[in-house]
């Protein structure tokens, strides 16, 4: 049985259905803080926090929990630098509290969602797992800290630990169901698509001198249903031998802000107004995964390659959402 925390948020979501696909038994553990019961499409959902004890104690004597796949966190990166107390308490405190339960009911393999915030704002491309880690966000420095806590536990406590470290992570299942849901929403393709289904005005492109071929940032983004095979690939290496501690998970191509909106256009066939303006601090210019060590391990490869095809899964969900909200 698997332990999904933050299930009901976009990717764990992505992944309960995924695991409840391959016939294993699933309990989802969140506090609904950025989360949504309708996302989660079965197993047992438990209403609670990684940071409260009992809660924690009583899901691991209830269930034969095997291995804990942990999704919960914030994720904000912006206000990870506003208010970073918040990010070290959940995102660090609250995976201590579910580290610390799970060792004492002797639950030793741990699924963990990590960053490429991690690197910073890396000088080479593609981004492979050997590149320094250099967060330049508290957000990034808690995802950081908690590989390096969990390499202590693997060697204090046997615990068997895998860090994903996600690029962009974007797009939704193809049956519209589910997908991705942030308030506020901070994420490209959801706010371009917002644009084009009139909710918003216009987009804004934060910085267009980076030395990148069209002056705007350039991110690698991976469909969620990808990410989440990646997991299930990850969770069959745990069961079965050891691993590589760290993977990232991208798809080694780039796609630069502008080509994000022209896709949107595209998939959408609507004309999308877009402001220029400064660059936002912190923004690296270019962040693409070398994903080598994830395909060569484990065999994984992205199935969606192609930009308009993710972007039209996100916009089946834009879609589907906004009739669900108004019906
Ligand atoms: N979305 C991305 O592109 C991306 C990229 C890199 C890493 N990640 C990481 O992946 C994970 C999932 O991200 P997401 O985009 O699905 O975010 P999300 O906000 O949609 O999901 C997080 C879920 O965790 C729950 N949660 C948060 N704190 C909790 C707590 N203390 N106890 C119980 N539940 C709690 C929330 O309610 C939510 O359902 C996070 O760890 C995030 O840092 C995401």
């Amino acid at each position: 049985m698997i332990l999904v925390t933050g299930g009901a948020g976009y990717i764990g979501s992505h992944m309960v259905k995924a695991l409840l696909k391959e016939g294993r038994d699933v309990v989802v553990l969140d506090n609904l803080s950025t989360g949504y019961r309708e996302l989660v499409g079965g197993g047992t959902f438990v209403e609670g926090d990684i940071n409260d004890a009992s809660t924690l104690d009583e899901i691991f004597t209830r269930f034969p929990i095997q291995v804990v796949m942990h999704f919960a966190a914030f994720s904000q990166v912006g206000e990870s630098s506003e208010n970073p107390l918040k990010y070290h308490q959940n995102n660090i405190g609250g995976t201590i509290t579910l580290l610390t339960r799970m060792l004492r009911h002797n639950v030793l393999r741990f699924v963990f969602s990590s960053s490429a915030a991690v690197y910073g704002s890396p000088p080479t491309q593609p981004i492979g797992e050997l590149s320094p880690r250099a967060p330049t966000s508290p957000y990034g420095f808690t995802k950081m800290c908690m590989e390096q806590i969990l390499s202590d536990c693997a060697l204090a406590h046997g615990l068997r630990h895998c860090s994903l470290r996600y690029f962009n992570a974007a797009g939704a299942d193809e049956s519209a169901t589910i997908g991705e849901r942030h308030d506020p929403e901070t994420h490209l393709i959801p706010l371009i698509l917002k644009v084009a289904a009139g909710k918003r005005d216009a987009i804004t492109i934060f910085g267009t001198d980076y030395p990148t071929p069209d002056g705007t940032c350039i991110r690698d983004y991976v469909h969620v249903s990808d990410l989440a095979d990646a997991h299930l690939r990850v969770l069959e290496g745990l069961e079965r031998d050891d691993l590589p501690t760290v993977f990232n998970v991208g798809t080694n191509v780039g796609f630069s802000v502008r080509e994000v909106i022209d896709s949107v256009e595209r998939v959408t066939a609507r004309p999308i107004q877009r402001i220029l303006g400064v660059r936002r601090p912190g923004d690296p210019p270019e962040l693409v995964a070398d994903a080598t060590l994830l395909a060569e391990t484990l065999g994984w490869q992205p199935c969606y390659r192609d930009l308009d095809d993710i972007v039209a899964t996100a916009w089946a969900w834009e879609r589907r959402s906004d009739h669900m909200k108004s019906s």
